[in-house]
């Protein structure tokens, strides 16, 4: 977790680091601080609370320097303090260090420490790395070697960035923590971040740094190695996000800009990839006959990826492929038989989830293939799985997943078409002209949705509710489920998502006429029938009904409320539920006035397990 971002150039760095924390708070937004060096000695700020409190206080104090690193905090060890904020530094401030990831050995490294006298303020694991590099540059005099001794004893995962006193030098390394370096030559300026959006409004030269690399980077002069200290050559790659896409625009919030955006989202998951007319489905990369060894589908995701995974594994089970959905950090215990006739699916949106990553190293290590459904090029799952479908979606702000969860349940569905086309004995889909012609036409109808929902209204109606459930049966069971991890995230409400089918054994005794009940149906006439006795069942017992169904739909006789899906193949009127729901959460959170886009203990991307 945390944030990272550090820069080298000629002119002032301030103001590009506090953009790049600006654009990296998402990852976490506990504590910020910057550190700068102006050949008069290293100049630290820090404290609790957000980007904007450190920018609003570092206007007053102006500090200045061509090289600086910074810091956003999601607490791992210690409370959000000022004195466990980045940078980290030494009595002398010799060394200043920005850090994300976790140093496992650093109860003993610190006990080491002190016991050559060395001073703690913090309670975070990263302050043993200032000490070591202090400890080392006062035996070896030569801060480079300093900096990789002391990358040499940590143990756990880490993309550091350190400064030291009168060099303009910005040391990094990463391990297991992601670290992208981003170039502008011709200025001779460089820079370290988490995530490409940090620096993207000034560069998009980026090459995405891989584990034991160590950069040295000087104002005009960058230098990559491995951890001895050889040269390693890393691709410097154009990305093609536009800066724009990194900020809110017109909007309140990256959340329903995110929303919004789900269109054109989708249609650039889609592009080139169907052929409604020919009923085909071309994935790059993935050929015909890759699949034809594969016996088994397991799929391991956390959270909304969880739930878009549950969504995707349903088309393959109804095509009679064995197929698993695994919450990632359960893996090692619910997984099962693995062998190199399983295909591991990690889906993932930041492709740097540590739980799906510890998912994916296991199949590996037990033999399986592996792909990943991610979003991020570049990203660590992207680099380890054997293969990776991107799901085109543009970058993501919010804490909360939106346009994501659609694209990646989208690029599931077509996975499990290209699946069910190699996999033996797999029933390929006798509709598949209406699928995929429903499938081209999914952007329009979200837009639909957009341009006429009453979200605000609804979620005002139900605002003083005591719980808010969501049912459904097979994929709009995982879109309930969704529905509920969104409100519940960013209202702080209680929210329940259930199979319809499993109110009654036990949810049931929850509902009252204070607890709306959202269910939702996707125009399956079996499907709906059971999901529309439960949701009787529910109104029986007083609760408010709200019918998220297709226009003209029977449960719209019977709710209270109905918010409408347009018309569409059964298959995707989850994933324009689901837009619908994400807007009533939307709608309620703003009505209660809650940082939507940084909900309170929760970050972007999870790196620690
Ligand atoms: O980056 P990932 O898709 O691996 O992230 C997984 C979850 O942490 C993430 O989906 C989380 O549940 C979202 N905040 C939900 O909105």
């Amino acid at each position: 977790m945390c944030g990272i971002i550090a820069r080298v150039g000629n002119g002032d760095s301030v103001d590009t680091l506090l953009t790049g924390l600006e654009n990296l708070e998402y990852r976490g937004y506990d504590s910020a601080g910057v550190a700068v060096q102006n050949g008069h000695g290293i100049k630290i700020h820090k404290q609790s609370g957000r980007v904007e409190d450190l920018a609003t206080d570092l206007r007053e104090r102006q500090p200045k320097g061509n090289v600086g690193i910074g810091h956003t905090r999601w607490s791992t060890h210690g409370p959000p303090t000022d004195e466990n904020a980045h940078p980290h530094s030494t009595s002398t401030t010799n060394v200043a260090v920005v850090h994300n990831g976790v140093i496992e050995n650093y109860d003993t490294l610190r006990e080491e420490l002190q016991a050559k006298g060395r001073e703690f303020t913090s309670d975070t694991d990263t302050e043993v790395i200032p000490h070591l590099m202090e400890e080392y540059l006062e035996e070896t005099g030569d801060s480079e070697t300093a900096f990789r001794k002391a990358v040499e004893e940590l143990e756990g995962s880490y993309a550091v960035a350190a400064l030291v006193d009168d060099e303009d030098v910005v040391y990094a390394a990463r391990q297991g923590s992601p670290l992208v370096l981003g170039q502008d030559e011709e200025a001779g300026e460089y820079f370290l971040a988490s995530d490409v959006p940090a620096f993207l409004e000034y560069t998009d030269e980026v090459a995405f740094l891989e584990d034991g690399d160590v950069v040295i980077a000087r104002p005009d002069d960058l230098t990559v190695t491995d951890l001895e200290g050889n040269v390693v050559e890393r691709e410097i790659e154009r990305v093609d996000w536009d800066p724009e896409e990194t900020g809110k625009g017109r909007y309140d919030h990256f959340m329903l800009k995110e929303i919004d955006t789900q269109p054109t989202a989708l249609s650039n998951t889609i592009d080139g990839r169907i052929d409604p007319v020919e009923g085909t489905v071309d994935l790059e990369d993935f050929p015909d006959g890759i699949f034809e060894d594969v016996r088994e589908v397991q799929l391991v995701a956390c959270g909304t990826s969880y739930h878009a995974a549950l969504y995707g594994a349903q088309s393959l089970k109804q095509a009679g492929v064995r197929a698993e959905v695994h919450r990632a950090n359960e893996y090692e215990l619910s997984s099962g038989p693995i062998d190199e006739q399983t295909l591991v699916i990690a889906v993932t949106q930041s492709g740097e989830t540590a739980d799906t990553l510890g998912a994916l190293r296991r199949a590996q290590d037990k033999g399986a293939s592996t792909v990943t459904v991610t979003n991020v090029v570049g990203s660590t799952a992207a680099r380890e799985a054997d293969e990776a479908l991107f799901i085109r979606a543009g970058p993501e702000i919010g804490v909360a997943a939106t346009k994501t969860f659609s694209s990646q349940a989208v690029a599931l569905s077509l996975l499990a078409h290209r699946l069910t086309e190699d996999v033996p004995d797999a029933d390929t889909r006798d509709d598949v002209t209406e699928y995929l012609s429903a499938l081209h036409e999914l952007p329009d109808g979200i837009s639909e949705i957009l341009d006429r929902h009453k979200a605000e209204e609804l979620s005002r109606k139900y605002r003083d509710s005591d719980a808010y459930f969501f049912i459904g049966r097979g994929m709009a069971n995982s879109v309930a489920k969704e529905g509920a991890l969104k409100f519940k995230e960013i209202t702080y409400e209680h929210a329940e998502g259930f199979a319809s089918g499993e109110l009654k054994h036990g949810p049931l005794a929850l509902v009252t006429q204070d607890t709306p009940v959202f269910a939702i149906f996707t125009g399956d006439e079996e499907q709906d029938k059971k999901t529309r006795k439960n949701a009787e069942e529910a109104q029986a017992r007083g609760a408010p009904l709200v019918a998220v169904a297709p226009e003209g739909h029977e449960a719209a006789s019977i709710a209270d409320e109905h918010l409408v899906v347009p018309d569409t193949h059964p298959v995707w009127a989850g994933l324009l539920a689901n837009v619908q729901l994400q807007l009533v959460s939307y709608y309620a959170a703003d009505q209660l006035s809650r940082p939507i886009d940084k909900p309170r203990n929760l970050a972007k991307s999870v790196t620690v397990e």
